[in-house]
């Protein structure tokens, strides 16, 4: 039987994946390599990150760089509940008007299968940006859906579901300050399918 995943204690079971100090370097790796190509550009550019799993990556990866930037950020659920399978992306709320000819670079925490940033790709570019480009801090080492293209990613992880640095899973463990694995037996085998 799976144990119940209760809002008052970390479990100490937690595997760390990659540590904070991995994830400080590697953060300010992107940012510089982000901010590098952003410059050989004219004109504005949108950070659009999605919430709420770029929280903590957006928030780290801004203090990098130098550069004005306008934030954007939308919603966008893709795992209800304590489901571990994307249930498909859908839009919480309306893709800014504001993003119309700038330079939009989409924010993610995680690419998975795709369906996240293949979604949002299709609608900001109805709302006609000077360009899109995405960041994400990991790639699952899955098959995306083709249309998911990815231009920062940064760490390759293997196809576990992880938490932490804005992850969640059935909205606990956001606030971890590394990317840990969950032990088997705290997932619902029922949402893993
Ligand atoms: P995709 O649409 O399948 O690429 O999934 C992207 C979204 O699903 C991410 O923005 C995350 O919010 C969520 N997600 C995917 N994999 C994980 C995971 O291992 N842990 C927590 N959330 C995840
Ligand atoms: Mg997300």
């Amino acid at each position: 039987m799976s144990k119940t995943t209760t809002a008052t204690e970390f479990p100490g079971e937690i595997k760390v994946l990659i540590d904070e100090q991995k994830i400080a370097e590697r953060v300010v790796d992107l940012a510089s390599r982000l901010e590098k190509d952003l410059d050989q550009l004219e004109g504005e550019v949108t950070l659009v990150p999605v919430m709420t799993g770029s929280m903590l990556f957006t928030s780290d990866l801004i203090r990098h760089m130098q550069r004005p930037v306008r934030i954007a950020p939308v919603t966008v659920q893709s795992y209800p509940g304590s489901s571990t399978r994307s249930r498909g992306a859908r839009l919480q709320t309306p893709i800014p008007d504001a993003l119309r000819g700038t330079h939009v670079v989409i924010i993610d925490d995680i690419l998975d299968s795709g369906g996240t940033l293949a979604v949002l790709r299709r609608l900001i570019k109805a709302v006609e940006p000077s360009s899109v480009r995405a960041c994400v801090l990991l790639r699952k080492n899955v098959d995306h859906d083709a249309s998911a293209v990815c231009e920062y990613a940064g760490f390759d992880i293997p196809d576990k579901f992880v938490v932490g640095y804005g992850l969640d899973y059935d909205g606990l463990y956001r606030n971890l300050p590394f990317i840990g694995t969950l032990p088997s037996d705290m997932i619902n085998k029922e949402d893993s399918g």
